[in-house]
């Protein structure tokens, strides 16, 4: 295997830090490894018995290379999606239970930099943005589905005020020749969003995100999760959520605030969260935490982030 550079630098560890069990041995899930930062962090810094990593990109490999090395007893890598959680970790060990589970949602620097996985518009490439384990690419959005299909997966998971537009132009072009790569792709976004001094980012995130949501079912993948997680703590566990867009906070947000009791609304994207069941977490971040502004000065990859923290009550506290 190649030596590849870890561009990826961890968000938030300052603010997650505090969340993390430093009183007991702890046993944990980082279901997201990435680059490995949090992994890392966790096993030179705490008393770990175990920690699993899971990642659904199997390129992720090359960075565990040290950590297994180093902890060979106490450190794993699966690769697989984080909605088998249970499946993933029984495979490997006897019925444990965690003292934390910890998501960092999104893409990790390694892949959004890397031309040939298509996931920006900074940089020309294929159209692909499949992190691993999907059965669909952006190639087939953006080639085999029609208008409406396109239109509602930009308005939906993108939130894009144009994208009848730019769903409308996408079938126009590819009448003429196949849309296959990030640069023609964000050339049709750019042609159909009106220029504006106002708005800093390019015109063409919006439509990007939308696609990768759809393309990796991220959604779901996080719906799936986040119950299944639960299940796997033990007493005062706790899940640590890193996510990046709203969609994803919202999902976050309405489990822990379900499942801690507090007045819930129904939410237009967590329909099957019915409203009555059992009280089993504490939420311990009513506000979201947001990374201060030396972090974002120094990472501009993490301004957008929002870390919620919730815990496992002990048995005799569930209601
Ligand atoms: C933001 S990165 C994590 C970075 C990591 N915390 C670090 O410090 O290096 C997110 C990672 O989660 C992985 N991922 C995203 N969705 C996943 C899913 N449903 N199942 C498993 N892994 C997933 C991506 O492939 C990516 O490598």
């Amino acid at each position: 295997m190649t030596k590849r550079i870890n561009k990826h630098i961890p968000v938030m560890l300052n603010n997650i830090k505090q969340y993390i069990p430093d009183d007991r041995k702890i046993n944990v899930i980082d279901a997201t490894f990435g680059g490995g930062g949090y992994s890392k962090f966790i096993l030179n810094r705490y008393d770990v018995n175990k920690l699993i990593a899971i990642d659904r990109d199997d390129s992720v490999k090359i960075y565990a290379k040290k950590l297994e090395k180093n902890f060979p007893k106490t450190f794993k890598l699966l690769i697989g999606r984080f909605s088998k959680i249970d499946e993933l970790v029984f495979q490997f060990k006897d019925k444990i239970f965690f003292d934390l589970i910890i998501y960092d949602l999104g893409l990790s620097s390694n892949q959004l930099e890397d031309p040939k996985r298509g996931f920006s518009f900074d940089y020309s490439g294929p159209l692909d943005m499949n992190m691993g384990f999907s059965n669909i690419s952006a190639l087939n959005v953006i080639n085999d589905f029609s208008e409406k299909e396109i239109s509602d997966i930009l308005f939906n998971y993108g939130q894009e005020r144009y994208a009848k537009k730019i769903a409308k132009t996408i079938i126009k072009k590819r009448k003429i020749i196949p849309i296959n790569t990030t640069k023609q792709l964000q050339d049709i976004i750019k042609s159909c969003v009106p220029y504006s001094k106002k708005v800093k980012i390019n015109p063409a995130t919006r439509s990007f995100q939308a696609i990768r949501i759809y393309v990796n079912d991220e959604l779901n993948e996080l719906k799936k999760s986040l119950e299944k997680a639960e299940n796997l703590l033990s007493d005062k566990g706790r899940i640590i959520v890193v996510s990046f867009q709203s969609l994803e906070d919202k999902i976050v947000k309405d489990y822990f605030n379900r499942k801690s009791g507090k007045k819930w609304r129904s939410s237009r994207h967590y329909p099957e969260l019915v409203e009555k069941g059992p009280i089993t977490l504490k939420n311990l971040t009513n506000k979201p935490i947001r990374p201060d502004i030396e972090e974002i000065n120094l990472n501009s990859r993490c301004r957008s982030a929002k870390l919620r923290v919730a815990e496992k009550l002990v048995f005799e506290e569930r209601l």
